[in-house]
């Protein structure tokens, strides 16, 4: 059974990339068949982290109805088969956004996992994405304004009928005011990862090689190769509405 998975999140910047990236590696290594989308069209970094930097199709290319997604798969020495968006700021004519759940749908069967890294927000290219999920993983920085625009996203993907996964914890650091348990308190998904603010990621993104084969002994490579492990094996769903809760929170 192939799992469609969306990487989500209210804020930009909160390592979307870095986790689709690194769990899809991880999940490469448990011996599954993965693929890793670019659904961020606009500003694409999925391919460049693997090392992708010149191609002859693109999602765009799909997207825009000139070419099937089979023509814009690469792969990764680990195995894992990137879909990449353009590089190119001119690109972004003509693209149906409506045709991505489409053509995702053409690699049901053909993989275990397929692994959607979203825009942020809640415009066009993320919901894009989140409709052709079946399964959500959110991500966010422990901050108020990265969890409070992830949890309108949450209530849009229950809109939706999709499964969320859980929710990742990313660039903790203890100088921030919200610790793990005030995070946990405000949402009503299980936090599946708490990965810590690491030096390496930045590291990993500028040599375009995943933390997880860059440096798989860091702190946040551990976390992800746990976090693949998890969702491999199954995963539990929130029960209340997530929102109800972050308003108890603080009357609270
Ligand atoms: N745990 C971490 N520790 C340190 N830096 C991190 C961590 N996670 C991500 N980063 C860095 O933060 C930046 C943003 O990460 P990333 O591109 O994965 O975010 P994103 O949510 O995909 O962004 P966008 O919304 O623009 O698509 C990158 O420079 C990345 O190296
Ligand atoms: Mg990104």
């Amino acid at each position: 059974m192939t799992r469609i998975i969306g990487i989500l999140s209210g804020k930009g910047g909160v390592g979307k990339t870095t986790l689709t990236g690194n769990l899809a590696v991880e999940l490469a290594k448990l011996g599954k068949e993965v693929y890793a989308i670019d659904c961020n069209i606009s500003t694409s970094h999925l391919g460049m982290y693997f090392g992708f930097y010149d191609y002859n199709v693109t999602l765009n290319d799909v997207l825009r109805g000139d070419n099937e997604i089979e023509d814009a798969i690469y792969e990764h020495k680990s195995g894992v088969k990137i879909v990449p968006g353009s590089l190119s700021p001119h690109d972004l004519g003509g693209i149906d956004i409506a045709l991505l759940k489409k053509n995702i749908k053409k690699l049901v069967g053909k993989a275990d996992y397929i692994l959607l890294d979203s825009a942020p927000g809640l415009a066009r290219e993320a919901m894009g994405t989140l409709i052709s999920s079946d399964e959500v993983l959110f991500i966010t920085k422990p901050t108020l304004p990265s969890i409070i625009d992830m949890l309108r996203l949450k209530e849009m993907a229950k809109w939706f009928n999709l499964k969320p996964v859980g929710l990742v914890i990313n660039m903790f650091n203890k100088d921030y005011k919200m610790t793990v348990n005030d995070v946990k308190k405000a949402v009503d998904i299980p936090v599946l990862a708490v990965v810590p603010y690491d030096k390496d990621v930045i590291k990993s993104f500028k040599l375009s090689i995943p933390l997880v084969l860059m440096n798989p002994k860091s702190k946040a490579a551990k976390e992800f190769k746990l976090l693949a492990k998890f969702i491999d094996k199954g995963k539990s769903e929130p029960k209340s509405s997530a929102l109800k809760r972050l308003l108890n929170f603080f009357k609270f």
